[in-house]
Order: C-alpha cells, then structure tokens, then sequence
C-alpha cells in the first residue's frame, strides 16, 4: 500500500488523477469502479481538467460504480447518478450507455442486486476502484458488520451514515435509509484501487482502517490485503497517521 501525502485536498485530487489517467493510457476500454462523495469531487475536477487539454480520454471506458440510495430516480440532485453526470460524465467524453449505477427506483431488491452482480461479472471486475471512507470505515455503503459481503447488497444505513449525509438533504427526514452497494468481495477483485481522503473528520478512521485490525466492524480495513492500493489524502487525513506512525509511513 502506497500513502501519498497531500498539502490539500485539491493536490491529492490533482495526484489521483494523475494515477486515474495512467491506467486509462495503457487500457483505454478500462472498467473504472467509480465513487460518489466529496472525497472524490476533486479528483473528477482534474480529470475534467486533462481531459479538456487533451491528455486524456473515456470514448472507451466502462464504468460501474459503488453504490445508489434506495428511493432516488437518477434526476433527483442527491442521487448518485446525477452526482456522476455533474461531476464527471458531462465533463468528459464518456458514453453514457457505458456507465452503470444501480437502479435506486428497484422495488425488488434481490432482483436489482443479481442485475448488477451479472452486469460486473460480465466486466470481470474493474481494473480501477476509487474509493472514499465513511467516518464508521464503511466503503460504498457496506457498513461495519459480523462479516465481510460478497456481491451487490441492499444495505439498511446506520444512524451515523444517515446523519453523515444528511447534509447535503434538506433534513434528516429526507434521507434515503437504504442503499444498493457492491460487496466487499467485489471492491476487492479491482486490479487497482485508490482511496481518497481528506479532513480532519477522517484522521483517526484512516488510521485505524490502514494499520489497525483487519476486520467487518471496520469495512476498509480489508485494502490491507488487496494487491495495489494508493491512498491520496490531504494533511489533516494523515495527522494520525504521521503523529503515530511516523513520516515515514508516507509518501512525500
Ligand atoms: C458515502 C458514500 C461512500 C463515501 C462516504 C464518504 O456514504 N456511500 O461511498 O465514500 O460516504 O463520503 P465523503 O467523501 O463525502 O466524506
């Protein structure tokens, strides 16, 4: 695992994108497992960025990302689906009938659940995951368990989550309590993976995620046994991180 220290929140973005575009340079149809949050936010803002000078380029690219609330058509402005188009596909030249969310209008969820599990087997996994941390280590939307999940799961949001994100939603009322996420098991076939921090809020979570026990109670824990993880993250996602392990444990 390779910690790439950050200044900002916008020099991490800049960094990612840097490694985003790399893997679209060498495999140009890639399938890129992509993230909604505002960890990501300005990761896309450089790739729109590069895009826009010409370095780099979706025409062929694949998408399917983490997760979608349950309850919220693709319009509605917290959806992620439209976080998607605002912050990366209207900017790029991505097809839009190559991107996938789950559907967040599926009243049958065991049904929405296998659509998506067939839709990533056909991909054979994602060369690329991007990833945020939830403050409770969940990552997409599985929250800390008994075990880790497999495939696409209907997930019921823990208090925390719901409260986390109730700031973007009028009131906490509005928030969708479930969601549709990729498993654990499928986060982790990606070929490569890059984790995207930033704040204070997050320092203490990165910490324990990276270097504490591997373990369902901290989803994000399981990326110390994935094969090629780069995390990005700010100065103040790292203050834990550096003040107990030292400076060394990243990388400059
Ligand atoms: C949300 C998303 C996650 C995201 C996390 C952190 O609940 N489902 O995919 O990583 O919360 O969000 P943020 O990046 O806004 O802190």
């Amino acid at each position: 695992m390779k910690i790439f220290y950050s200044k900002t929140k916008e020099e991490a973005g800049k960094k990612a994108a840097g490694s985003f575009a790399a893997v679209l340079k060498s495999k140009p149809d890639a399938v890129l497992g992509l993230a909604t949050g505002s960890s990501p936010e300005p990761m896309y803002l450089s790739l729109a960025e590069m895009y826009n000078a010409g370095e780099v380029s979706f025409a062929k690219a694949r998408s399917v990302n983490l997760d979608e609330y349950v309850g919220l058509s693709a319009d509605h402005d917290q959806s992620y689906a439209y976080f998607m188009r605002k912050h990366l596909f209207d900017k790029v030249d991505i097809d839009l009938a190559n991107t996938n969310l789950p559907n967040g209008l599926a009243t049958d969820y065991a049904a929405e659940c296998a659509r998506y599990d067939a839709l990533f087997d056909s991909f054979g996994g994602t060369d690329l995951q991007i990833l945020g941390i939830g403050l409770n280590g969940h990552i997409g939307f599985n929250e800390p368990a008994d075990e880790f999940t497999k495939g696409t799961n209907a997930v019921k949001l823990t208090e925390s989550t719901v409260k986390a994100n109730s700031r973007f939603f009028a009131s906490e009322s509005d928030v969708p309590t479930m969601a549709f996420s990729m498993g654990i098991g499928q986060i982790m076939r990606a070929k490569k993976i890059i984790l995207l921090a930033n704040g204070k809020a997050k320092a203490d979570i990165l910490e324990t995620a990276l270097f504490g026990k591997v373990t369902p109670s901290v989803p994000a824990s399981i990326l110390q046994f994935a094969a090629d993880v780069e995390v990005y993250a700010d100065e103040d996602a790292l203050s834990v991180i550096i003040e107990k392990h030292g400076k060394d444990a990243v990388i400059y």
